[in-house]
């Protein structure tokens, strides 16, 4: 990286350093620089002297003239864009690259949006310098995949553009029959992430009708020249232009600098890429078609006057995707609606062939706004980008002065005149007000303020274009005649406009009864009215519209909508839809910062190295390119904001570097001074300082190069020195810290305080850290992090809390059947919990609802009956001692909520009812044996019973619980009593032994060995 930058900057001093030397190699770089700069013949000759070196651009200033060279120039590869990026204006030669890369920066430092203007008459190569902008962001913008593909789609469309709405006119054989302007919408990043197209009238009279040498629009050659056979089957067409009616009024079917086939395959490559579907291309494809098909409908004059084609139109209608006899009829019948009622009437021959061209017109003009909106919606910002920026790009038609004009031409120039006002507006006044504002004295320039004429043209009530308005609106007979009648009347008088009976005999020589003629800011123009009403008006039938609606062509049904039938509001006329658009165009490039190309174009026969100089001091005359540099010199080349000037060339000054620390205009005084400047080659503004010679500037700029090894060991001096002293900081502050951790820890025991709050701190620090990733993870877990003496209380709290936490955590979890596990359990360790030695061993092992779990142990039938109702909620196997005797019997023990019942297979032998159970005893032994004592009120009762279990804890728990006698469990260490009978005691020993076992004893006592537990 560090290598590409060095080598870039040696790159850039190169060509700083080339640029100086070459500034005055041929001619001036810059016409501000021109020593005579009051001689128009001085500025031709530069123009000259540079054209015959190919050098065709030249700065007036920021503006930058451009000559048309005819000919490919080896000046727009990507090396020369290299050159250009991120160079400033002046420091290198003039190009095309140089604008668009001072607008881009300008676009970015100073966040403002900026409009690129380009101007200049037809064929002087405006389009070719906006395509030349666009290539330039498109290859030196930084982008990822998705704007590499919007970068894609902006070029493409271009050719698609120009494919329908250029034309080989005998100006310029790829002339843009319609006005453009482009918005490239930059991301914060400077990435281009969306474009929008607006464009301006169309010149659609060019689709029924082409002057001597001049052609259609490019589509129909190139579809007819490059279409393959079956597509041209498809659509009825034949190979020839000839056979076309709309494509042999200019007899001019083929352009020698133009390859229509290889530019239809560009087309067909580009329209996929922009978003076209194959059906949509089909569907534009029929339309193209279809107007020639349309061109080539012929009517005939019946006996009574009636009109009717002759013409197979059945193609046509197959094409238009409409119904053929609404279409015929549609052609040769117009529809009225009188008095709320519709009448049919025919038309004449003249009127029929006018409908026809009418439509076909119609359906060029509407598919070409589709085209452009469909572009517009494959260039749409997809995700709003906050902080984007706008570059605009106005390519719109030049200046025209035909053999005949007519409303087109009117339209155009007026466009023309509009760009004229609004560049005056912006650079010459713009300029001097800020003369003004800064209170610099100089002497003002006059310059032709073309405001008069754009006022003749638009004024409202009194302006041409109202007066066509009201003549097509007018009732009764109205003709172009009358409207120039009109016209007399109300401009008449005006010093831009003449007609042939108020001008003076010599002009009328010139001037033919139907023409009137406006003096242009450009030059004088006569235009011949005829059809100036007819395409103001732009009308189509009614019924024709009717048709056109039903149309099952996507893209005609989209042009022509059946809310247009059905509204009976007048649309605008042509001119004054103009008008608006051309007011719009005006606010969207007042709100910008404009940089403008001023297109020349050397000679009218399109051939390089042709310098005609009539033809090129007209246009510098009318481009006011003399105003523009009167302005600029009479003022000062150029101007900077003394912050800016400041901070470039401080270094220059030993007062001023490294910092100025004074009022900015003092800081600028000290080092102009210092730089020798004399008092005529500079002012002080308010905020600006103005320099009036290029020439003084660039030699601040050569000292400030030849400064630059200085000023870079300076820096890197001074970078050195405070990354040194930033590391000794550093390590000062590491010392420091280090010492004050020693000193704490000595200290730690006494009271918190400076001497050791960073190392108790610290140390709490690390035991919360650390006890915050060891925490228990379960309640079981008993362990916990030793705290520092000052956090005890503190991890107490913590501690009996985290506990808490997980008890809850836990009983949230806890199952209806695992809780009266628990609840089982509780119990059981209230009653055995160092009670008796079996009882740890229990713990572990789940309480269990039966535990007659085998085949033979299962409770007999015949007992689940006589129980009826009274369901088991425990059973267990049990070895019960017969308490005389004490001969064991295996029995079932079976708990019901009341009752417990002891049973022989299927035979209950015994029913305990709780309430007569006194109490449950058992050893603290591990044995198994456990005697239940019944109350001897009850007859019906048995009395005691000696048992054998080996789920002793388990059972006695349930029992207990069951019978609501957990406070009469008796854990007795030696012996247990039991009544034999009335009056009669019978004991059973406990000891320990070996082994488990259950004999008679001594003095008739049962002994119960129970195991040593380990
Ligand atoms: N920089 C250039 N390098 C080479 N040829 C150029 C250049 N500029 C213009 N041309 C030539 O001049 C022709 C006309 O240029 P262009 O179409 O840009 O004119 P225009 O000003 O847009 O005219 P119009 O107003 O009729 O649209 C181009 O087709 C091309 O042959
Ligand atoms: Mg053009």
């Amino acid at each position: 990286m560090r290598y590409q930058a060095r080598v870039r900057s040696m790159i850039v001093r190169l060509v700083m350093e080339g640029a100086l030397t070459a500034r005055d190699r041929v001619g001036v770089q810059d016409f501000v620089l021109l020593e005579n700069y009051n001689s128009e013949a001085a500025f031709i000759e530069n123009l000259r002297r540079r054209f015959r070196e190919n050098l065709i651009y030249t700065y007036i200033g920021s503006v930058l003239v451009s000559m048309n060279p005819y000919k490919e120039l080896e000046i727009y590869s990507k090396q020369q864009m290299d050159r250009y990026r991120g160079v400033s204006f002046y420091e290198i030669s003039p190009h095309i690259y140089a604008l668009s890369d001072n607008t881009y920066r300008a676009m970015r430092t100073e966040r403002k949006d900026q409009c690129i203007l380009i101007s200049g008459e037809s064929g002087a190569g405006k389009t070719e310098a906006s395509k030349k902008i666009l290539l330039y962001y498109a290859v030196t913008c930084p982008t990822n995949d998705h704007m590499a593909a919007l970068g894609d789609r902006l070029l493409q469309s271009n050719p698609v553009l120009e494919a329908f709405g250029n034309a080989k006119t005998l100006r310029n054989d790829n002339s843009s029959r319609f006005g453009k302007y482009m918005d490239v919408q930059f991301d914060f990043r400077g990435a281009p992430v969306g474009g929008h197209i607006l464009n301006y009238l169309l010149e659609k009279s060019r689709v029924v009708h082409q002057n001597h040498g001049e052609r259609n629009f490019h589509i129909f050659y190139q579809l007819l020249d490059g279409g393959q056979d079956d597509q041209l089957n498809t659509l009825n067409l034949e190979r020839n232009p000839q056979n076309y009616r709309y494509l042999v009024k200019g007899n001019c079917p083929r352009v020698s600098s133009i390859s229509d086939k290889n530019n239809w395959k560009v087309v067909m490559k580009a329209l996929p890429v922009i978003g076209f579907t194959e059906e949509e291309v089909q569907k534009l494809l029929n339309i193209i078609a279809s107007v020639l098909h349309l061109g080539n409908t012929q009517f005939g004059e019946g006996e009574e006057g009636e009109t009717y084609i002759t013409t197979e139109i059945s193609n046509l209608a197959r094409l238009l995707g409409v119904d053929g006899s609404a279409l015929r009829e549609a052609l040769t019948h117009k529809k009225l609606t009188a008095k709320g009622e519709e009448m049919i009437t025919p038309l004449n021959f003249e009127q029929a062939e006018a409908a026809r061209d009418a439509l076909a017109k119609a359906v060029y003009g509407r598919t070409f706004t589709w085209l452009v909106e469909k572009i517009n919606q494959s260039l749409a910002l997809k995700v709003h980008s906050k902080g984007s920026s706008v570059i605009g790009l106005l390519d719109i038609y030049g200046f025209e002065v035909l053999q005949h004009n007519s409303f087109e031409q009117f339209c155009i120039n007026y466009c023309n005149e509009k760009l004229q006002q609004l560049f005056i507006e912006l650079t010459l006044r713009s300029e001097q007000e800020e003369y003004e504002t800064e209170g610099i004295a100089w002497e003002t320039v006059q310059y032709f303020d073309n405001k008069i004429i754009c006022d003749l043209i638009e004024e409202k009530h009194k302006g041409i274009i109202s007066i066509l308005d009201e003549e097509c609106l007018r009732p009764g007979e109205t003709c172009d005649v009358s409207f120039l009648e009109k016209l007399e009347d109300t401009v008449g008088g005006h010093p831009h406009f003449v007609t042939h009976k108020l001008a003076n005999g010599k002009t009328r020589r010139v001037m033919s009864r139907e023409e009137f003629r406006l003096l242009h800011y450009a030059g004088e123009v006569n235009y011949n009215v005829n059809g100036f009403l007819d395409k103001n008006n732009d009308l189509l039938n009614r019924n024709l519209k009717e048709v056109m609606c039903q149309s099952d062509n996507q893209i005609l049904s989209h042009c022509f909508r059946r809310e247009e039938v059905i509204d009976q509001k007048r649309p605008e006329m042509a001119a004054t839809q103009f008008k608006n658009s051309l007011m719009k165009l005006t606010e969207i490039l007042r709100s910008k910062e404009p940089s403008y190309v001023r297109c020349i174009k050397p000679n009218d026969a399109k051939q390089p190295g042709r310098f005609d100089e009539v033809l090129v001091r007209h246009q510098v005359k009318y481009l006011g390119l003399m105003e523009n540099l009167r302005v600029r010199r009479a003022g000062f080349a150029y101007r900077r904001r003394f912050e800016a000037f400041l901070q470039r060339y401080k270094p220059l000054c030993p007062e001023t570097w490294p910092n100025w620390h004074g009022r900015l205009a003092d800081g600028v005084l000290t080092l102009v001074k210092h730089l020798g400047y004399k008092d005529e080659e500079y002012k002080l503004g308010r905020s600006k300082i103005f320099i009036r010679f290029p020439k003084t500037l660039f030699n601040t700029e050569d000292a400030l190069e030849a400064k630059k090894p200085e000023i870079v060991i300076v820096i890197q001096s001074g970078w050195r020195g405070m990354k040194a002293r930033r590391r000794a900081k550093r390590r000062r502050q590491a010392a420091d810290l280090i010492r004050r951790f020693i000193k704490g820890f000595i200290y730690r025991h006494g009271e918190y305080g400076p001497e050791n709050d960073y190392f108790l701190d610290h140390v709490r620090y690390s035991f919360l850290k650390n006890l915050r990733k060891n925490l228990p993870k379960s309640v079981l877990d008993k362990s916990w992090p030793t705290p520092p003496p000052s956090l005890d209380e503190a991890s107490e709290h913590l501690q009996r809390l985290h506990m808490r936490n997980m008890v809850t955590k836990y009983c949230w979890r806890v199952q209806p059947e695992w809780k009266k596990q628990m609840m089982q359990k509780v119990v059981a360790s209230e009653i055995f919990k160092d009670q008796k030695d079996s009882y740890p061993q229990s713990v572990g092992k789940l309480f269990l609802d039966s535990r007659l779990g085998t085949q033979r142990e299962q409770i007999s039938l015949k007992v689940v009956q006589t129980l009826g109702n009274d369901k088991v909620q425990y059973g267990v196997s049990v070895i019960k001692y017969d308490k005389r005797g004490f001969k064991p019997r295996p029995r079932q023990l079976l708990l019901t909520n009341t009752f417990a019942v002891l049973v022989d297979k299927t035979k209950i032998k015994q029913r305990i009812d709780y309430t007569a159970l006194r109490d449950i005893a058992l050893s603290s032994l591990s044995d198994g044996m456990c005697v239940l004592h019944i109350t001897r009120e009850d007859n019906k009762q048995k009395g005691d019973l000696l048992l054998h279990c080996s789920h002793s804890i388990e059972l006695v728990t349930k029992l207990a619980m069951m019978a609501n006698k957990t406070s009469n469990v008796n854990i007795n260490p030696g012996s247990i009593q039991f009544t034999v009978a009335r009056g009669k005691e019978g004991i059973i020993d406990f000891v320990r032994g070996a082994e488990l076992k259950v004999t008679k004893g001594r003095r008739g006592h049962l002994l119960v060995v129970s195991q040593r537990l380990l």
